[in-house]
């Protein structure tokens, strides 16, 4: 009973390049979309437009999005804070923008400044104003295993935020393990609680792969009735305000699986690995996915 067709969401160019800390050229981000764009991928999270100085690496979000070709039937898509984010993206025309924040106090403060409870009406005021301008809002909630700084995270914990955010009419919710300590019994409960209260299609998964239990999070999570997740090229990625968080799971280690199981994405696995080629020599630093290995001895 596993889905016959997936949606990969590419968080490459934003979750990938936020954790870089030598600067990558805008042109380098925009040639490196514009190859992400041909590879059969139609959601690609492009940048974010959160305060310049707590990412530098994506303070071009303007000039990014200003400068990429848009392939047709691909979303072009990027992260927003607060109103000031939501301005500013929309400015670029923007396709569709994400708000975030965590299901645990500790991580919600250091990465937005916030308390959660004081995060609802800001990321509220970004929802109205999206839809009003037209543009569809998805929800990040992050930590949803554990936290870096409060530990566990309960699955009651997760649900009260999906709550608030599903109230405010974003289509999608995509669920963060940020720091990648999960495992596919916490998949399980996490989901089992959620899914008695939401419709499957209401989330995606976000698995970031530090202790290599990403693929067999989405396995649980395709059992479960999962499918969206979201990945970047190369397994680059990581949150600068979670101590400890690395690379998000691979686009072409999760594609080689799925396409393996008969699961159908409308990706192709070539030239994927040939923009994750591309953006590790821009980069300057080898890139950890099985499938580039696998190609490099090749
Ligand atoms: P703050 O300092 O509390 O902001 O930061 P503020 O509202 O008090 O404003 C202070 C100044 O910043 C003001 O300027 C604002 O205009 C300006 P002033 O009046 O002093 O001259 N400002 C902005 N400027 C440009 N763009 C903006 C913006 N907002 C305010 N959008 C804030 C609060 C949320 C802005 C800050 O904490 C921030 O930018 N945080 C972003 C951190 C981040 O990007 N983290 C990584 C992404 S989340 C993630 O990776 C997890 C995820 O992948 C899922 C998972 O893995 O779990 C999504
Ligand atoms: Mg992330």
């Amino acid at each position: 009973h596993l889905p016959t067709k997936v949606t990969i969401k590419e968080v490459g160019p934003r979750d990938g390049l936020q954790n870089e800390s030598k600067f990558i050229e805008t042109q380098d981000k925009v040639d490196w979309i514009n190859l992400l764009s041909k590879t059969g991928l139609d959601y690609i999270e492009v940048s974010s437009f959160v305060h310049p100085k707590w990412i530098p690496q994506l303070a071009d979000s303007e000039q990014v999005l200003k400068s990429i070709n848009r392939e047709k039937g691909v979303t072009y898509a990027a992260l927003v804070p607060n109103i000031r984010g939501l301005e500013r993206a929309l400015t670029c025309n923007v396709n569709e923008v994400s708000v975030f924040m965590s299901a645990s106090e500790g991580h919600n403060k250091s990465n937005i400044n916030k308390t959660i409870d004081e995060t609802f009406p800001v990321l509220k005021e970004v929802v109205d104003e999206a839809l009003k301008a037209n543009v569809k809002v998805r929800g990040y909630v992050s930590t949803v295993i554990a936290c870096p700084y409060d530990g566990p995270v309960s699955p009651e914990q997760v649900l009260k935020v999906v709550d608030r955010l599903a109230e405010m009419g974003v289509y999608e919710i995509s669920l963060g393990d940020t720091i990648g300590v999960g495992v596919p019994t916490q998949v399980e409960s996490l989901l089992s609680t959620l899914l008695k209260h939401f419709p499957s299609n209401l989330f995606a998964m976000h698995f970031h792969d530090t202790r290599g239990t990403a693929l067999a999070n989405v396995v649980k999570s395709l059992e479960m009735g999962i499918t969206t997740f979201d990945s970047s090229t190369g397994g680059l990625g990581g949150c600068p305000y979670a101590k400890g968080a690395s690379g998000n799971v691979s686009t072409e280690d999760l594609l080689y699986m799925l396409s393996a199981m008969n699961i159908e994405t409308g990706v192709n696995q070539e030239a994927l690995i040939e923009s994750a080629f591309f953006i590790e020599e821009k980069i300057g630093k080898k890139l950890v996915s099985k499938q580039m290995e696998i190609a490099r001895n090749e």
